[in-house]
């Protein structure tokens, strides 16, 4: 399949709306208050778990959609700046991947039971297991920690391009 030249609407969609949803996540995720083995999970936790997955679920949607339809990297780039960015990309896919899945194996290894915004309740992926628990907390803090400094580069990368390279690669994900 031939690369389109822009981002289209659904594509510009997802990203905004993810970017939406980080902006809620990281906060909750760091003042919910810490649960202790044997206690179940309060608003903070069952808000963060629901936003989580949502996000996760919008991540895989919007990896399909990217991989159906393919976009070329600007062509006024120079090459070294598509490569970095195509990578910088891939990278942020697989993060938010990494940091939503550890997050649901985290909280299935806890035990809990958990609804979806109080709506339904939601599949867990494995029982109770202290040790697993323990391994893979560090493992969401690392994918948490790690997404948050790609995110950082991508928002300085994009800022660059709108206000020093003065060039169209901002307007790309900008409606219109
Ligand atoms: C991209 C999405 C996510 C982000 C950015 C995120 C971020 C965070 C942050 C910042 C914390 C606080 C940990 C710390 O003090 O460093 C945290 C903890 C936690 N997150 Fe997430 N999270 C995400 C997705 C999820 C998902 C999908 C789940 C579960 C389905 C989840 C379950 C948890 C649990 C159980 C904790 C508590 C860990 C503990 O008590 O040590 N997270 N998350
Ligand atoms: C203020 C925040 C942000 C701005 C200004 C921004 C800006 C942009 C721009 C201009 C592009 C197009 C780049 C190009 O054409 O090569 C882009 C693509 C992308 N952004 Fe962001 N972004 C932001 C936040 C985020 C966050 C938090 C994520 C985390 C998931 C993210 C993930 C991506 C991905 C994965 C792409 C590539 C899309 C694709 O090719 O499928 N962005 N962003």
């Amino acid at each position: 399949m031939l690369p389109r030249l822009h981002y289209g609407t659904t594509a510009k969609i997802f990203h905004w709306l993810i970017v939406a949803l980080l902006v809620v996540q990281y906060p909750i995720g760091w003042l919910m208050p810490d649960i202790h083995r044997g206690q179940q999970p309060g608003v903070g936790m069952i808000l963060h778990i629901s936003f989580g997955i949502s996000i996760l679920i919008l991540i895989v949607l919007r990896l399909a959609w990217r991989l159906s339809h393919p976009v070329a990297p600007e062509s006024t780039l120079p090459p070294w700046q598509r490569l970095s960015s195509e990578l910088m990309h891939w990278m942020l896919y697989f993060l938010v991947l990494a940091t939503t899945l550890t997050g649901w194996l985290f909280a299935s290894f806890r035990g809990w039971s958990v609804s979806y915004f109080y709506l339904f309740p939601l599949p867990m992926l494995a029982s109770d297991n202290a040790a697993a628990g323990k391994a893979i907390d560090g493992l969401h803090q690392a994918a948490e920690w790690t997404l948050l400094v790609f995110i950082v580069f991508h928002v300085v990368a994009a800022f660059a391009h709108m206000f020093i390279y003065r060039d169209r690669v901002m307007q790309r994900m900008l409606p219109g």
